[in-house]
C-alpha cells in the first residue's frame, strides 16, 4: 500500500489517544507501548498496510500478545512486525475484539433476581456465552454475597451503592441461548486462548476468573448461535419456553452496530415482542437513555431495563451504582 503521511499521522494520533483515554490508569504497560507505537514509523507502516478496521489498538495488543504467549514491549513489537508481519497481519484479519466478561452478570443479576421466574435468556453479541451463566457464578457485592452454584466458579467483587435490592438466591434460568456475528466456543483452545490474550496485562484478576468461567463452563457449554442481532433474533426468541420470563440483554455491543437507526431497529423488534429488553452499554449508545439518567462518572456503562435508566456500571462489572428508585 503507498504510504500516506497523514494516514500515518491520524494513526500515531489514534494510539496517543488510547494511551491517554483509555491504558492511562488502567494499565500502564499498554499506556506506555501505545505511546511507543506513536512514535514508531515501522509499526504505524504495518498497521497503515491493513484494513481500516483492523487497526484497532487493542486488536493489535491482543494478537501480538497471542503471538508471543504474552504482553509485548515495544521491542518485541517492533520485532515481531520485522519478522513475523505476515503471522501478526493473519491474526489480525482473522480475530476481531470480542472480550468476553463473565464479571459483567454481577451488575445483570439483581434485575434477573427480581424478574418474575423462571427465566428464558438471550444474549445478543454473546462471544463465548459466559454471560448467559449468571446463575452459576458467586458474587461478592460488597454488604452482600451469593455463594457460587457450581464448584470452582469464580465469586465476582462488584462494588454496589444505591437502593438496589441484592439477590440471596441465584436467578432460576429453565432456557438459554446466545447469538453473535462470530461465536467463540469454549470448547476450543485457540478461541479461549484469544479470550485471555485480549485481557490487559495487569489485569490479573480478570485473567483468573475468566480462566475459571471457561473451566465452569467447559463442564456444560452455552449454545451461542452464529448469527445478526439485526437479522437473526426473532426465530431465536421463537424457541424460547412461553412459560418462561423471556429477556433479551446485552453487554458492549450496540456500540458495534453503527448506525442509531439500526440500533433502533432492533430497539423496536424487542419492545414489540414479549421480552423484557436489558440494556449494558455505553451512554452514548442509546443518548436518549442516558438524557433522562442523573450525570455520569467517567467510563461508566449505562443499565437499563425496557428503556428505563437504573444505574452506572464498571464496564467490566467491578462497579454497580444504581440511581433508579428502589422497590
Ligand atoms: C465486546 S464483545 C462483548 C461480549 C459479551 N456481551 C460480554 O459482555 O462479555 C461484543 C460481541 O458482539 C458481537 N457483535 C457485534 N455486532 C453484532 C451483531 N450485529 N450481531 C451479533 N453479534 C454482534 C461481536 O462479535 C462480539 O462477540
Amino acid at each position: 500500500m503507498a504510504e500516506d503521511p497523514d494516514e500515518l499521522a491520524r494513526l500515531a494520533e489514534r494510539y496517543r489517544k488510547f494511551a491517554a483515554d483509555e491504558a492511562h490508569g488502567v494499565s500502564p504497560h499498554y499506556e506506555r507501548l501505545a505511546r511507543s507505537i506513536a512514535g514508531s514509523a515501522p509499526i504505524l507502516r504495518f498497521l497503515n498496510g491493513l484494513p481500516a478496521p483492523r487497526r484497532q489498538p487493542n486488536l493489535l495488543l491482543g494478537a501480538a500478545t497471542l503471538i508471543a504467549g504474552r504482553p509485548p514491549d515495544i521491542a518485541s513489537l517492533t520485532d515481531m512486525v520485522a519478522s513475523r508481519a505476515d503471522e501478526l497481519r493473519a491474526t489480525m484479519l482473522k480475530r476481531s475484539t470480542q472480550t468476553n466478561e463473565p464479571a459483567r452478570c454481577a451488575v445483570l443479576l439483581p434485575l434477573l433476581a427480581a424478574l418474575p421466574q423462571p427465566l428464558a435468556l438471550i444474549e445478543v453479541g454473546a462471544s463465548a456465552g459466559l454471560c448467559l451463566l449468571p446463575d452459576r457464578y458467586g458474587y461478592d457485592w460488597g454488604h452482600a454475597r451469593l455463594a457460587p452454584a457450581s464448584p470452582g466458579a469464580p465469586i465476582f467483587r462488584c462494588a454496589a451503592t444505591g437502593p438496589v435490592s441484592l439477590p440471596v438466591a441465584p436467578p432460576r434460568i429453565v432456557w438459554r441461548a446466545g447469538l453473535d456475528l462470530n461465536p467463540l466456543d469454549v470448547m476450543s483452545d485457540e478461541d479461549t486462548a484469544w479470550l485471555e490474550a485480549l485481557i490487559w496485562p495487569e489485569q490479573d484478576d480478570r485473567r483468573h476468573n475468566l480462566q475459571a468461567a471457561l473451566a465452569m463452563a467447559r463442564r456444560e457449554p452455552p449454545r451461542v448461535v452464529r448469527g445478526d442481532l439485526l437479522a437473526d433474533l426473532a426465530p431465536l426468541m421463537a424457541e424460547a419456553p412461553t412459560d418462561a420470563t423471556l429477556v433479551v440483554f446485552h453487554t458492549a455491543v450496540l456500540a458495534y452496530v453503527s448506525s442509531i437507526e439500526a440500533r433502533t431497529r432492533f430497539v423496536d423488534s424487542v419492545r414489540q415482542s414479549r421480552a423484557v429488553w436489558i440494556s449494558n452499554e455505553t451512554p452514548a449508545v442509546f443518548p436518549d437513555i442516558a438524557a433522562r439518567a442523573p450525570a455520569s462518572p467517567r467510563g461508566r456503562f449505562l443499565l437499563a431495563v425496557d428503556g428505563e435508566p437504573k444505574a452506572w456500571t464498571g464496564p467490566h462489572g467491578q462497579s454497580l451504582d444504581w440511581f433508579a428508585p428502589g422497590d
